[in-house]
C-alpha cells in the first residue's frame, strides 16, 4: 500500500524497498516522462505492470484534444522531434482512470496544462480529488501554435504557481523547459522556492527545433512548418546543465527530477551525479517500450557495483570539477 508517512521527512529516504519523496513512496527512482505511451488506459496499465517507479500520465488539458496533424513524430539514432500538440483524453477522463491505476501500488503522477489559470486550478482540484499522488504542472509545452511557454515568462509563472499552490496540499512538481542563462535558472529557482513547490522536472523538449531530411529537402514533421520539440541524445548535455544548476540553486530543498536523453543506466547515472534525485525517460521509452525501465535499472545496478557504490544515494550530486588535464585537447 502507498502510505503517507511523516510530513517533514528527509527526501529520498529508502525504507522497505521504497524511496520516499514528498511523503509519497516510489519503488524505483527511474520512471516514464509525461508524453510518450502514457495517454491511453492500455498504455497506463502497461506502465503499472512495468518496473517504472511511477505512472506519469500524459499532460492533460481541460478539453480532450486530437493534437496536431500527422506526421508529428520522428526519431533517429540521436533522438526525436515531436509536435504532438497535447493529444489527450481531457481531465475528466483521467479523473476516472486515476483511481483504477492505484492498484499498481506506485505513485500516480498527473501532468496538466491549462490554457488559463482558471483551467489549471479547476483541473488541479479535480485531479487531487480523484486521487493523483502528485500533480506535475506543465509550464513548458513547446508545441501549441500561438501559445508561448508560460515558464519563459517569470511574472506569469510566479502568479500561476502562487495561485495553484493555494488550491491544493498535494505535492506539486513543475515541469520546466531548458534555460540557457544562469540568471534565468536562478530566477526560476527563486520562484519555485518561494511558492513551495515539491519537485522540479527538467527538461521538457527543446522547443522550436528543426530536423531536416536533406534528400527530400523537407522537414521531417508537418505541424508548425516542421518546428517541434527535440528530445533524446540531442538534448542530454542541455538537460544535465539544467539539472546541475537547479540542484545547486535549490540547495536540496526541492528534489530535481532529471529527464532528457536517458537510454542506459550510464545516462541515468550522469543525471544522479549532477544532482537528480529521480529520473524520467521519454524518447527511449517510446521506441523500446515498457521493458526499458527494468533494463536501465539493471544497468545502473551493475554500474554501481563496478564503481563500488553501495547505494545510488552516495553518488547523487557528487559531480567533480576537472583538476587534471585529461580532456585538454589543445585548447
Ligand atoms: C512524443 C512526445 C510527447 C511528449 N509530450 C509531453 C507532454 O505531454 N508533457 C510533457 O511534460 N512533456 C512531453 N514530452 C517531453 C518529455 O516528457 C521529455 O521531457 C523530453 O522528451 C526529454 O526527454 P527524452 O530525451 O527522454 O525524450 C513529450 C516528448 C515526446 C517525445
Amino acid at each position: 500500500m502507498l502510505t503517507v508517512i511523516l510530513k517533514k521527512e528527509v527526501e529520498g529516504v529508502f525504507v522497505d524497498q521504497f524511496y520516499s519523496f514528498n511523503s509519497v513512496l516510489f519503488p524505483s527512482r527511474i520512471m516514464n516522462a509525461s508524453g510518450p505511451l502514457c495517454t491511453w488506459e492500455q498504455e497506463l496499465n502497461a506502465l503499472g505492470e512495468s518496473a517504472s517507479g511511477a505512472i506519469v500520465l500524459k499532460t492533460t488539458t481541460f478539453e480532450p484534444r486530437a493534437g496536431n496533424d500527422r506526421p508529428k513524430y520522428f526519431e533517429n539514432e540521436w533522438g526525436s522531434i515531436n509536435s504532438n500538440g497535447l493529444e489527450n483524453l481531457g481531465y475528466k477522463k483521467y479523473c476516472e482512470l486515476i483511481p483504477k491505476l492505484k492498484r499498481f501500488n506506485k505513485p500516480v503522477i498527473s501532468s496538466l496544462s491549462g490554457f488559463s489559470l482558471e483551467e489549471f486550478t479547476t483541473m488541479v482540484g479535480a485531479l487531487d480529488q480523484a486521487g493523483a499522488d502528485i500533480l506535475e504542472i506543465n509550464l513548458s509545452c513547446p508545441n501549441i501554435a500561438g501559445k508561448p511557454q508560460v515558464a519563459y515568462d517569470f511574472e506569469m509563472s510566479e502568479k500561476y504557481l502562487h495561485t495553484i499552490r493555494s488550491t491544493t496540499e498535494k505535492p506539486l512538481w513543475v515541469k520546466l523547459p531548458p534555460y540557457f542563462e544562469t540568471i534565468h535558472r536562478q530566477e526560476m529557482a527563486r520562484i519555485l522556492l518561494k511558492n513551495e513547490v515539491n519537485g522540479v522536472t527538467l527538461i521538457n523538449s527543446l522547443g522550436n527545433a528543426l530536423i531536416v531530411d536533406p534528400e527530400k529537402e523537407q522537414a521531417v514533421i508537418k505541424p508548425k512548418q516542421g518546428l517541434g520539440g527535440v528530445g533524446g541524445k540531442y538534448v542530454k548535455p542541455v538537460a544535465l546543465g539544467n539539472v546541475f544548476t537547479f540542484s545547486q540553486e535549490l540547495e536540496n530543498k526541492i528534489p530535481v527530477i532529471g529527464v532528457g536523453g536517458i537510454y542506459t543506466g550510464m545516462d541515468a547515472f550522469e543525471f544522479f551525479l549532477c544532482g537528480a534525485q529521480l529520473v524520467q525517460i521519454g524518447t527511449a521509452y517510446k521506441s523500446q517500450g515498457p521493458g526499458i525501465f527494468a533494463r536501465v535499472q539493471g544497468e545502473l545496478n551493475e554500474l554501481l557495483q563496478r564503481k563500488n557504490y553501495a547505494r545510488i544515494e552516495d553518488a547523487i550530486g557528487k559531480l567533480k570539477v576537472v583538476e587534471g588535464e585529461e580532456y585538454g585537447f589543445g585548447a
